[in-house]
């Protein structure tokens, strides 16, 4: 049975893509089966996977329009990456789903139920979201057992964090018990400044160390990746964001294994 963890961040550019894309590349090249999920309609997962989104014809919108009426998960929509790797990507219509699901009975279970049926095919699924809380982010997070969110270590995002945790606070009472907040993970942390070290420090004080990951340093190397359509540890096996990045997939596989 497939593990699921969702990456969730109300705040935009946090690093919740580069993040989902990475880790699930690392599981898959140290040899878990993954599924990375694209719910955002900027579709920047699907970008960063070599896809081109206006050529998507069947991305995860198409899938789950098909799914509501039929009842069945259509495998036709994921595409295979690499070996264990694969995507079930996003294109720009994904935005009008939120409109779609508004009417429907049981509009927050919708990816739940869909992503049932291939929970078997997968260690891990791997699921992205937009910056906003509505029902596309919801079905994801009723959809997974963990939850990370990644915080850039700027002041503003931790602003808006105490909303973010609200917002996990509810699901979880309201629509998902099984959901775990795993961690805090801080991105884009840059050693030489005061106010990534202040954040970093605010972060540890307020969740302990039991809730904070490793932070992802800041590294030209990401967006440089990104570019080529490629996981940094393939692009730049010792950059700094490498090593970071599989720090990172160590400790949640080790979370995830502890349960939490
Ligand atoms: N460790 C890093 N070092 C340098 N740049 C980074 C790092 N991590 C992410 N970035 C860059 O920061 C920007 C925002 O990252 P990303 O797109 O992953 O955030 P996001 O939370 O998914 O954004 P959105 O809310 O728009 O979906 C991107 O340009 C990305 O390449
Ligand atoms: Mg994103």
């Amino acid at each position: 049975m497939a593990q699921t963890v969702v990456f969730a961040n109300r705040k935009g550019g946090s690093g919740k893509t580069t993040l989902a894309f990475n880790v699930a590349s690392l599981l898959a090249d140290s040899g878990n089966r993954c599924l990375l999920v694209d719910m955002d309609s900027q579709a920047h997962a699907t970008v960063h996977a070599g896809l081109e989104p206006f050529k998507i014809t069947f991305g995860v919108y198409e899938a789950l329009v098909n799914f509501l009426e039929s009842q069945q998960a259509v495998p036709d929509s994921i595409i295979s990456l690499n070996t264990n790797f694969s995507i079930l990507p996003a294109n720009e219509k994904l935005s009008a789903l939120e409109l779609e699901l508004k009417d429907i009975k049981n509009r927050e279970i919708v990816l739940k139920d869909f992503l049932v049926e291939l929970e078997s095919e997968f260690d891990y699924i791997i699921i992205d979201t937009p910056p906003s809380l509505g029902l596309v982010t919801i079905n994801a997070l009723v959809a997974s057992q963990y939850l990370v969110i990644p915080v850039k270590t700027d002041f503003l995002s931790l602003v808006g964090l105490s909303q973010m945790m609200n917002d996990y606070y509810r699901v979880n009472a309201l629509l998902n018990p099984e959901l775990k907040f795993l961690g805090i993970a801080p991105m884009i942390f840059d050693a030489r400044t005061r106010i990534s070290k202040e954040v970093l420090n605010q972060l540890e004080s307020t969740f302990g160390p039991n809730r904070l990951f490793t932070p992802i340093r800041s590294d030209v190397k990401v967006m440089e990746a990104s570019g080529h359509a490629l996981p940094v540890h393939k692009y730049c096996p010792k950059c700094r964001a490498t090593q970071d990045l599989k720090i990172f997939v160590e400790e949640l596989a080790r979370r995830i294994n502890n349960n939490g």
